[in-house]
Formats: structure tokens, C-alpha cells, sequence
């Protein structure tokens, strides 16, 4: 049974060193290799947008890429590379041009002015954008930033932001929707993150993103065109946006006097007079008899009778030769040798400090908590959908992989327009990237997956993030250091450490299956993965719970773990 388990998650493993350490893709050659007849890029028009970026004219004058330095510091610039260029894996429309990051492990910034300040406070904001992974993106940022108004010098990390919406992909993926408010009392801006985001697709399609604000300070969030999440500005979010009422105290402290041990030793209780506190926990049993073959004129050491002075031995140099010692061979058979000892035994009358039971404390006055107060920051907003007005579109990144590219994006106040652009940019776009995909893997005839199949999967999916991890971390670390590198990507470290784990657990499952293949008796056949594990559904089902623990827990971790 362990056997069979252990083969089975070895055969997981191989597959993900397979696909993790295998062939890198392919990418730079945009010579179709199908026959399907892409139409042909024309530009769209919106009217009246607040924001519409197709790419058609290249970077500049709209376009401006950061020269600044993040955090301050001057070995982290931006010097990650830019380019407006046609899309070159999985084309759908000819021609078509979109802005791609070009670097791989860099910082990426660049932003766009809008013709005006923009204010959500008018009539709520509508956000839309294509994210299309041309390479297999293991760790990096696809999310847009919506930057505050007066935005000022050089677009950077410390540049404010309204709004930070977008697929975000490091280990774990998430959609992230994080909008900034304002304390009305203090001015102090806090992030707000939606809790439990939506997953973000991770394939290379061209896959479209759609944020809708309203003015009743509700949200949708939809990814190709269907709602994956809608909810309140007001509800929804970590920390709330409205701050609570009342407040601990923090003038407030605890008493002197006060008593919150619930329990004390009873005053009244005395030591009974048959307790002994001296008597000693072990004493020698004197019911032990000396075994009949014990040998007790015999030492345990015997200087060896077979040894010989060696014939080169000089007294004078050497000192006096002596025999080794050897085990006395009489001691062998015999029950012990030299002089026999008493054992010890458990003292029955042993019974250690006496201590007074413990009684409930009557002067127990409770835990003590802290006087509540009104919060002094307190506010109540009761439309954060009013956001502050927004200056500029930004897109500041790191990625471990080159190929993110963004297109048609929509920054306006109007859904119905939104659903337009959607319906006659993407939705021909994404049909084209279909009937490509189809044409050059055709699909295998539905088969259904098996139990095993899908186990197999969840293991592959969480090895590849776990990969990803490593990959990210080492890179980091080559550049930063280890100790940066432990310091910005919390969830890297840990997967290197699980990493390890697994490595260990890999050798252990070698040796296991050696081992087996040695109780055979046969060193040459090797035992293939036996598959049809259909027949053990509890395994399965286990297996698949651990399995979504450890997703869990890593969520857990990446929240924690990452800069936002
Ligand atoms: C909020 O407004 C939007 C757009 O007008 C509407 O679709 C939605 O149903 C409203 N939600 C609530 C809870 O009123």
C-alpha cells in the first residue's frame, strides 16, 4: 500500500521536473504554424472615452517609461524595457499591435496622462483592459494602477494610487482590487483590499478585465466579459473603510490592586500527616537476586591470549609492549560479569512536594479589559465610491518573465460602452485565439478523467507553483541578495524550504523503492507506476484535502507576504 502511494507521488514529481525543468517555450517567432485566417486589425473608435489606448501610434507622446529609482534607492531603477510591437504568440488579429514588457527580472514603469483629471465622484468608473501572458508567467505583476491626481515627478512605487486593479501572479495567482481612501478627519489614506479576490486565468489567451465602480457604492468585477465578483465598497473590503466606533482606551491601564487570578492554591488545606516529602523517588530492589551465572572473579576486559609482541617492538622506544584487551570470551555465555549491583527501583511510597490543591480565588475580579472610548479618528463615509480624482494610468511592475501585453484599455464612467468594447474588440479576438489553439492542439477525444488524473493534477499545479517560487527567489536573491530577497518575498523563502522538504522526501522515496526492488530479489526490473487507483477512492479523497490544506496555508502566507 505505502509503496504503491509513494510510486505514484514519485511519478507526480518526475512529471513536474518534466514540465518545470523541461524545454522552455519557444518565443520570438512569428511566422504562423496553422492555417486559420486572422482578420485583420482595424482601429476602434469610442466616443467621448475619458481613456482609450489601442496602441496604434506607439509609445510616445501618450506613454512616458520611469527612469526613477524604486524606494529611493539607485540599484533598484526602473530599467525594465518597454516596446509597442505586434503580438507574436498566438496572434489572433494581424497586425495587431499592444504594449509588452520586455525585460525579464526588472522593475517596469511607465504611465500615461489623462487629458484631464478624471473624478469618480461624477458618476462612479469603469476600468477595462487585456492582459495576454505571451510567455508562462511564473512570477510577476499584470495589474494597472490608477494614479491620484496631482500626480507629481516620476511614476514610481511611491507614486499615490486610487485605485491598483489586475492579475497578479507570483506562486499563488489573484486578481487584485485595492482602492485608497482618505481619512476625511486626519487626510491619512489607507489600502483597502477586496477580500477574497477572484482567480485570474493564467494561460496565453487574451483574457479581459473589467472593474465597475457605481455611484451606490457597489462593485463588479469580471474577467471575459462574465461577473466573477460583485460586492460593496462599504462590505467588502480589509480593513473596512469606515473605522470602528469605539476604541480600547489606550490611557486606560490596569490597576494595581486589581486580582485576576482566577484560581490560588486553598489557604485552608495542610499537608497531610502520612506525606512524606523525603522519601526518594528510586530505591534499590531488594527482592533482586544475583543471577546464578553471573561471574563475579571475572573482569570484563581480558588482555587478548592471541596477541604477540611484534617483532620490531623496542623496549626502550616503544615502552613496555602489553596485549591489547579484548572482551572477556567467558562473559559471553555467562548472565554478567565483575561485581553484581543492586538495581534500583520506583519508590511506591515516593510522593514528591506536597502543594495545596487550588480553590476559585474569591477576590477574582474578572479579566481586566481596557475602558472602550469613542474613537477620535472616527468617520463615516457613506460614499467611498466618491474616490480621489485620478491623473494618469500606470502600469509598475516586476516580473521574472518577459511577455505580459496590454491592450485596449478603457478608463471612462460607462458600462455600456465597456460591454461594446468587449463585445466587438475581445470577443472576436479571443473566438480567433480559439480557432488557432484548436488547429494546432487538437483536442484528444474526451476522455473522463479519472480520480487518479485529477490527483495527479492538483499535485502538478502545486509543485508548479512551488517551482515558480524557488525560481523567483533564487533570481531575487542572485540580484538583491538573500537577505532582501527573504525580506520582499516571504512566500519564496518558505517554498524554498518546502522545496528542500520535498527533495528530501524524493531521496527517501528512492530509497524506499531500492529497498523494494532489493525485497525482490530482481535488481533489474523496475516496478512501472501501477495506475487505475480508482479502486481506492479513500486515498484519493484524503490525499486531495492535504492537498487543499497546502493551498490554503500558502494563500495564507502570500497575503502576509506581499508588497502591495
Ligand atoms: C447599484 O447600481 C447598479 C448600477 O446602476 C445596479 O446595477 C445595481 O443593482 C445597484 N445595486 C444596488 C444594491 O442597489
Amino acid at each position: 500500500m505505502t509503496f504503491r502511494l509513494n510510486t505514484l507521488l514519485l511519478f507526480a514529481f518526475a512529471l513536474q521536473f518534466n514540465s518545470v525543468y523541461g524545454e522552455e517555450p519557444e518565443s520570438g517567432s512569428a511566422e504562423p504554424t496553422h492555417n486559420v485566417k486572422l482578420p485583420k486589425f482595424t482601429p476602434y473608435t469610442v466616443s467621448n472615452p475619458v481613456f482609450w489606448e489601442q496602441f496604434t501610434d506607439g509609445l510616445e507622446p501618450v506613454w512616458k517609461r520611469s527612469r526613477a529609482a524604486k524606494q529611493g534607492k539607485d540599484e533598484d531603477r526602473y530599467d525594465g524595457e518597454w516596446a509597442v510591437e505586434e503580438v507574436q504568440e498566438l496572434a489572433g488579429i494581424a497586425g495587431d499591435k499592444a504594449l509588452v514588457v520586455k525585460s525579464e527580472a526588472r522593475h517596469h514603469a511607465i504611465s500615461a496622462r489623462l487629458s484631464k483629471p478624471f473624478d469618480p465622484a461624477l458618476g462612479g468608473l469603469v476600468l477595462q483592459y487585456e492582459v495576454k501572458l505571451q510567455q508562462t508567467l511564473n512570477c510577476g505583476g499584470a495589474y494597472v494602477k490608477l494614479l491620484t491626481a496631482p500626480m507629481k515627478g516620476e511614476f514610481s512605487d511611491a507614486t499615490p494610487y486610487t485605485i491598483m486593479f489586475g492579475p497578479d501572479k507570483c506562486g499563488e495567482s489573484k486578481l487584485h482590487f485595492i482602492y485608497r481612501h482618505a481619512n476625511p478627519i486626519t487626510g491619512k489614506y489607507t489600502e483597502h483590499h477586496l477580500q477574497k479576490p477572484p482567480l485570474p486565468p493564467t494561460d496565453g489567451m487574451s483574457h479581459l478585465y473589467t472593474l465597475a465602480i457605481y455611484t451606490n457604492n457597489t462593485f463588479v468585477v469580471s474577467i471575459d466579459g462574465t461577473e466573477r465578483k460583485t460586492g460593496s465598497l462599504l462590505e467588502d473590503f480589509d480593513p473596512p473603510v469606515n473605522p470602528p466606533k469605539e476604541i480600547d482606551d489606550p490611557e486606560d491601564s490596569k490597576p494595581a490592586d486589581w486580582v485576576d487570578e482566577e484560581k490560588i492554591p486553598d489557604p485552608d488545606a495542610v499537608k497531610p500527616d502520612d506525606w512524606d516529602e523525603d522519601a526518594p523517588a528510586m530505591i534499590l530492589d531488594e527482592d533482586a537476586v544475583k543471577p546464578d551465572g553471573w561471574l563475579e572473579d571475572e573482569p570484563l576486559m581480558v588482555p587478548d591470549p592471541e596477541a604477540a609482541k611484534p617483532s620490531d617492538w623496542d623496549d626502550e622506544e616503544d615502552g613496555d609492549w602489553a596485549p591489547p584487551m579484548v572482551p572477556n570470551p567467558r562473559c559471553i555465555d555467562a548472565d554478567g560479569c565483575g561485581p553484581w549491583k543492586r538495581p534500583q527501583k520506583r519508590n511506591p511510597d515516593y510522593k514528591g512536594k506536597w502543594s495545596p490543591p487550588l480553590i476559585d480565588n474569591p477576590a477574582y475580579k474578572g479579566k481586566w479589559t481596557p475602558r472602550r472610548i469613542a474613537n477620535p479618528d472616527y468617520f463615516e463615509d457613506l460614499a467611498p465610491y466618491k474616490l480621489a480624482k485620478i491623473d494618469a494610468i500606470g502600469f509598475e511592475l516586476w516580473t521574472m518573465q518577459a511577455g505580459i501585453t496590454f491592450d485596449n484599455i478603457y478608463l471612462g464612467d460607462s458600462v455600456e460602452l465597456a460591454n461594446r468594447i468587449a463585445d466587438d474588440v475581445w470577443k472576436p479576438k479571443h473566438d480567433s485565439e480559439l480557432a488557432v489553439l484548436e488547429e494546432t492542439n487538437p483536442k484528444p477525444a474526451q476522455q473522463p478523467q479519472s480520480k487518479l488524473a485529477r490527483l495527479l493534477e492538483l499535485f502538478t499545479v502545486r509543485l508548479e507553483d512551488i517551482a515558480a517560487s524557488v525560481k523567483g527567489f533564487y533570481a531575487r536573491a542572485q540580484q538583491q541578495g538573500i537577505v532582501e530577497a527573504v525580506r520582499q518575498d516571504h512566500s519564496g523563502a518558505i517554498a524554498v524550504v518546502m522545496a528542500a522538504g520535498g527533495l528530501a522526501w524524493l531521496v527517501w522515496n528512492i530509497l524506499s523503492i531500492t529497498r523494494y526492488i532489493a525485497s525482490l530479489g530482481t535488481p533489474a526490473a523496475v516496478p512501472q507506476p501501477s495506475l487505475p487507483a480508482d479502486s481506492q477512492p479513500e486515498r484519493s479523497d484524503s490525499a486531495k484535502a492535504s492537498s487543499s490544506a497546502r493551498a490554503d496555508s500558502s494563500k495564507a502566507v502570500n497575503r502576509k507576504g506581499k508588497k502591495a
